[in-house]
């Protein structure tokens, strides 16, 4: 049990790596503030996580809402009085369009939800972790974040933002004794991935061959290095950004990356 006693807020908890994330982090002694814009879904992972022994709290916020993450960082710290591990991990898809076409609404969507949110929340929360001289924040960014990638106009450029993010607050908070360090997922097999495939919009044949590993990764794997992350075992990890993502940023070379021969 590696996180008896610890409080950890859980953005986008509702559903695929956020909810993984949260039953992990419960399963190993942690008591979970669970954030969803969907409060149904949030509902049910927060019953999940009282199933399991801790507590779960159910905040319903859309967190590129500047009140809203106000409200439920106050609501947080009334209940449990700290945070002490923040994983800024809600996000939305973008519509994979060129860039050309992209409207400026949807674009400026995709980056107030992942990071104008990472921002609202590590700075929300980051107010009590200074306070309190201690605190760990795992951004969830992606490989498409590292690596350019066609018609992700929006999502790419707010994942890298995010990595940069999380670079300027490991040394701007290092003195208060936080870790702020971001894992940058491969494709993972999530209900995001699985609406994409349904759509056509992603091809899960042509991932697997990109990939070295030759597999999409599974939420549990991304959950694990969060764990790591947050963990004493990575006290000196700090602005760091951990790929998990089956070798796909490696592979610099042509063609396909699996069974190579
Ligand atoms: N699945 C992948 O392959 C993959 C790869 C790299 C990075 N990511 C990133 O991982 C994170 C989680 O993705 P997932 O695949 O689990 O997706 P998901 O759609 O299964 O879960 C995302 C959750 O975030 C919530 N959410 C969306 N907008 C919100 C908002 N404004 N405020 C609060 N909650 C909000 C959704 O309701 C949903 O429950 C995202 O940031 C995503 O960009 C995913």
């Amino acid at each position: 049990m590696r996180f008896n006693n610890k409080v950890a807020l859980v953005t986008g908890a509702g559903s695929g790596m956020g909810k993984s994330i949260a039953l992990f982090l419960a399963k190993e002694g942690a008591d979970i503030i669970v954030n969803d814009i969907n409060s149904e879904l949030a509902n049910a992972t927060a019953d999940d996580i009282n199933n399991i022994g801790q507590q779960g709290l159910s905040v319903t916020a859309d967190i590129s809402s500047e009140d809203e993450v106000q409200s439920m960082v106050e609501k947080s710290i009334v209940v449990f009085g700290r945070i002490d591990f923040l994983i800024n991990n809600a996000g939305i898809s973008d519509q994979f369009v060129p860039t050309i076409e992209q409207k400026a609404d949807y674009w400026q969507r995709v980056i107030d939800i992942h990071l104008r949110g990472c921002f609202l929340c590590s700075k929300e929360v980051g107010k009590h972790m200074i306070e309190k001289r201690y605190g760990k924040i795992v951004n969830i960014s992606s490989v498409v974040g590292i690596g350019g990638s066609p018609m992700r106009n929006a999502y790419g450029p707010a994942k890298a933002g995010i990595i940069m993010l999380t670079k300027t607050l490991a040394v701007e908070w290092a003195s208060y004794n936080i870790n702020v360090n971001s894992v940058s997922p491969g494709y993972i097999l999530t209900p995001l991935i699985e609406k994409g495939i349904e759509l056509g919009i992603i091809d899960d044949k042509v991932i697997i061959r990109r990939t070295p590993m030759g597999r999409l990764g599974r939420p549990e794997e991304i959950s694990e290095a969060v764990a790591f992350l947050l963990s004493d075992a990575a006290s000196y990890v700090n602005g760091c950004n951990l790929p998990v993502d089956g070798g796909w940023t490696s592979f610099g070379s042509y063609g396909d990356a699996f069974n190579i021969p």
